[in-house]
């Protein structure tokens, strides 16, 4: 269940568990300095007695506070309030619902006034460290018979007390909307493959007309037609058919070209006839995640109302050895007109949103087009849970991700694309072959996807390193981490919605 966040002006909590996160200039809030009167002084000599200056993420728990009908205080370090941002806030958010999760307890309230002369208002700071802790409380335990966290251990709902409680409010709308597309897309990272297959997907993207999004689904025989020969070829040897999801919200002016998101959904990657080793082949269930950043991402789009015209649209498709399965050296032709030399099967993600980019390029015309792609093993080589990788024939669009993702926690870098890389995907017998050879694999991948991008303004995110797997942070603990959803209903929200 997700969390519920309050936000309440109410200066006297009586019951349970009180968080008061303060400042590290010594400086307390209002109520932190009244409950601190009221216990006889107790909070600051125990903040003495432990050394407790406030310092980002220290924490002091201080149970059944004397004169007060309270079970605990805890005293939470926000650091420097000069140094505090929309993102630090959210850690902030996410440490202290980790530590409320710890206590097993049902509710909580957190005080999130800090004094001190800090860039986001009482109002900001509120709401954002309830999204932290929005984002953080995540469970995906539906297929666990046993040992399930009886309800009254788990952390349910907190209330955040701050004077501004109605603009925090009104501002935590929005952020809801996002943490629940960050949880989608953790949701479709997380499932299994035989629960998440394409047609599952696609059905999952569909129910996404629930919030307001048109979603088509083109069917294998559709995408014949259309001449997807190149993504077609991928799931050739699966059982489940393949198909297209375009997912599309309009809320901006009917005369605005739309921005597009597309998204590698490849629901399990075998390698196929180029069959991967057996060592962790399990976390290739993850290999759509890009296609699940981009359906978190509209459901976050449609959830906020965004006054914009986005299209999202994901190539479902399962990567399997079999009798009718795609072979090494097998040659097909992209609806692009191209033909490709599939050298191995396991560069499959670059044959599926070759047609996908092709196809929202022709169609759409968008303003730009970002791609999200589990692409490349290299590109955890070169840059492991960091940084996504990303390639751009456009310095706007790079540095606009670029800027957005130090903001947001969801950091990019970039590599370089150049003619010199391109050369390396030459065949002898067709347009192009789908591997580049032993060096620069995630740059030879990227440069086979701008084989199929016309003058769009576009940028490819290899998101290999942090869509899965990535180390736990204060706002996730999970396996999947829903990445890219914050940083592209960002870029969306600051430059695409005047
Ligand atoms: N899905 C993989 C890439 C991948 C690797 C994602 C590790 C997440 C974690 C992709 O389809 C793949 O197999 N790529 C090959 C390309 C090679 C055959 C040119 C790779 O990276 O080894
Ligand atoms: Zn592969
Ligand atoms: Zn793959």
């Amino acid at each position: 269940m997700a969390l519920k966040v309050k936000f309440s002006t109410d200066k006297s909590p009586k019951t349970g568990t009180l968080v008061l996160v303060v400042s590290a200039d010594g400086k307390w809030g209002t109520l932190a300095k009244e409950l601190d009167k009221q216990t006889g002084g107790q909070l600051s000599k125990a903040a003495k007695a432990a050394d407790f200056k406030g310092k980002r993420d220290a924490d002091l728990q201080i149970a059944v506070p004397e004169n007060t009908t309270l079970a605990r205080i805890v005293l939470f370090g926000a650091g420097d309030p000069d140094d505090l941002d929309s993102y630090k806030l959210e850690l902030i958010g996410g440490k202290i619902a980790g530590l409320l999760k710890g206590l097993k307890i049902n509710s909580a309230a957190i005080y999130t006034d800090i004094v001190g002369k800090s860039s986001v208002d009482a109002a900001q700071t509120a709401a954002f460290i309830g999204s932290g802790a929005r984002l953080r409380i995540y469970d995906f335990d539906q297929y666990k018979t046993k040992k399930k966290t009886p309800a009254k251990e788990k952390l349910a709902s907190i209330t955040v007390l701050t004077s501004a409680a109605t603009a925090a409010r009104k501002a935590y709308i929005d952020l809801e909307a996002i943490a629940v597309g960050v949880h989608m897309a953790r949701d479709l990272v997380n499932e299994p493959a035989n629960i998440l297959t394409p047609p599952e997907f696609a059905a999952r993207a569909k129910a996404l007309s629930e919030l307001g999004v048109k979603v088509q689904i083109l069917s294998e025989k559709q995408m014949e037609k259309l001449g997807m020969g190149s993504l077609l070829s991928v799931g050739k040897g699966s059982i489940h058919p393949s198909s297209l999801a375009i997912m599309r919200w309009d809320g901006g002016p009917k005369s605005q070209k739309p921005v597009a998101f597309v998204g590698k959904g490849v629901t399990f990657d075998t390698g196929g006839i180029s069959l991967k080793p057996g060592a962790n082949m399990w976390d290739m269930k993850g290999d759509m995640g890009g296609a699940a950043c981009v359906t978190g991402l509209m459901a976050a789009i449609a959830g906020r109302k965004a006054k914009a015209n986005v299209i999202g649209v994901i190539g479902l498709v399962e990567n399997m050895p079999d009798a009718k399965a795609t072979r090494p050296g097998d040659v097909v032709t992209s609806m692009s007109g191209q033909t490709i030399a599939v050298l191995n099967t396991d560069a499959e993600g670059r044959l599926v949103l070759a047609d996908a980019l092709w196809y929202t390029q022709q169609k759409f015309k968008p303003q730009f087009m970002v791609n999200l792609a589990t692409l490349t093993g290299a590109i955890l080589v070169a840059l492991g849970s960091e940084h996504a990788g990303l390639f751009s024939n456009n310095d706007e669009l790079s540095e606009r991700l670029h800027d957005l993702g130090q903001k947001t926690g969801e950091k990019v870098w970039r590599l370089p694309l150049a003619k010199e890389y391109d050369k390396m995907i030459d065949s002898d017998i067709a347009d192009m072959k789908n591997i580049g050879g032993r060096f620069a694999g995630s740059i030879t991948a990227a440069q086979f996807l701008q084989r199929h991008v016309n003058d769009v303004p576009w940028a490819h995110l290899d998101i290999a390193g942090t869509a899965m797997g990535s180390p736990k942070t204060a706002i996730n603990q999970s396996w999947s981490s829903g990445w890219g959803v914050r940083l592209l209903d960002r870029l969306v929200a600051e430059h695409y919605e005047k």
